[in-house]
């Protein structure tokens, strides 16, 4: 069975596929590719897997024959910079892509922002297809149009709005994902549930064992129930002047963590699981909500094998001063996603620098 959600974006507007068997289904998706040049950008993991099959697809699909080469870069948050792109674009370059070319991101987040930053440079913005393969680029990254690169500085620093055409997710890639990978995704997955459906938390809660053993029916709710809140949140507010923002819970923390321990020792989603246990710890201390919920989020992150303490190594004078590069500040002052409580996530200018320094301090493990 296939779900189909839209992003409603005026002119801009494309599907969301989710199931299984359909990288192999290209006639769902083959008119979404508009030239006669395809690459397909993967990495050296996910590459020897399903890249052969993506091609193979795509030269059985009814129309014009395209001229379709693949690149694969290498794999990890690590990679995910300036040099990464500018391989992609010698790689569009090589294959003589013109306006009207498509690039195939096949992979998780790292490939699918590395590939839509290219392609939102090339002849100043080609087109590109999402074919997420970990459960984090299902519910999260490849839904929006957010694409970039790290900067040593910081996290996605470097980076421009670009929506995919459309977002294919085939289900059968995630059980080649390792373990760890899986749980990092069900942080994005929490996080969905923390900022505006408490319902949805309370089913997380209940499901949780379902979801950890991959039961495809689990999954398919989450990932759908994920892309259904992303793709309206987006079509309200594509740019993020205002609530996309919310997207960012425990992010502000997470990026900055990932930067300071060193691009790849945590994983993107793990890191978000600390991040958001330190803006509910935050919340709690500041008045805003109860410790309660904080506690309700600690347990469910827990139980999904998730880090929730900061790593003893991480010193919290160097991520508050990591923290106040993040895009989200405005003048200086810190701009946090905070929350109310599950559910109900919320934007706060100004936050009081010393209340942040004293939840970084409490929060190391051993
Ligand atoms: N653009 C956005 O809106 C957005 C949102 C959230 C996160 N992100 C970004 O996404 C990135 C994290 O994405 P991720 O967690 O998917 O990491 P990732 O892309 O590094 O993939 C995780 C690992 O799993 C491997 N892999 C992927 N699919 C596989 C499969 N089916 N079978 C076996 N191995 C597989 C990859 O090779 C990699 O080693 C971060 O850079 C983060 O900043 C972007």
């Amino acid at each position: 069975m296939t779900t189909t959600l839209e992003v409603g974006l005026a002119g801009r507007g494309y599907s969301i596929r989710i199931g299984s068997g359909q990288l192999d289904d290209a006639d769902a998706w083959r008119d979404a590719l508009r030239g006669g040049h395809a690459l397909i950008v993967s990495d050296d993991n996910v590459a020897p897997l399903y890249a052969q099959r993506l091609s193979d697809a795509l030269a059985r699909a009814a129309g014009k024959p395209v001229r379709c080469e693949a690149l694969v870069l290498p794999a990890g948050e690590a990679h995910k910079n300036l040099a990464a792109v500018a391989r992609v674009l010698d790689a569009l370059a090589q294959l003589g892509a013109t306006r009207d070319a498509c690039v195939l991101a096949l992979g998780g987040g790292v490939v699918g922002d590395i590939a839509g930053f290219a392609a939102a440079c090339w002849m100043r913005g080609i087109d590109f297809l999402q074919f997420p393969t970990t459960l984090l680029a299902m519910v999260d990254s490849s839904v929006g149009g957010k694409t970039g690169v790290d900067h040593p500085a910081g996290k996605n620093l470097i980076g421009a709005f670009h929506q995919p055409r459309a977002v294919i997710a085939d289900l059968d890639t995630l059980a080649t994902l390792p373990d760890r990978e899986l749980r990092a995704g069900l942080a994005e997955v929490v996080k969905t549930a923390c900022i505006g459906d408490a319902d949805f938390f309370t089913w997380l809660e209940a499901h949780a064992d379902a979801l950890l053993a991959r039961n495809d029916a689990a999954l398919t709710h989450a990932i759908a129930t994920c892309c259904h809140f992303k793709a309206g949140v987006v079509a309200r507010d594509e740019r993020e002047a205002g609530e996309r923002a919310l997207l960012n819970l425990g992010h502000t923390f997470g990026h900055a963590l990932e930067a300071e321990a060193g691009y790849g020792t945590l994983l993107h989603g793990e890191a978000v699981a600390i991040g958001m246990v330190l803006a509910a710890r935050l919340s709690t201390c500041l008045g805003a909500a109860d410790d309660e919920d904080a506690q309700r989020l600690l347990a469910l992150l827990q139980r999904f094998g998730l880090p929730v303490a900061l790593p003893a190594s991480i010193a919290a004078g160097a991520l508050l001063a990591r923290m106040r590069l993040d895009k989200k500040n405005r003048a200086g002052a810190l701009r946090l996603i905070l929350w109310r409580g599950i559910g109900r996530a919320e934007i706060v200018e100004g936050v009081d620098e010393p209340a942040v320094m004293e939840i970084l301090e409490g929060a190391r493990g051993g």
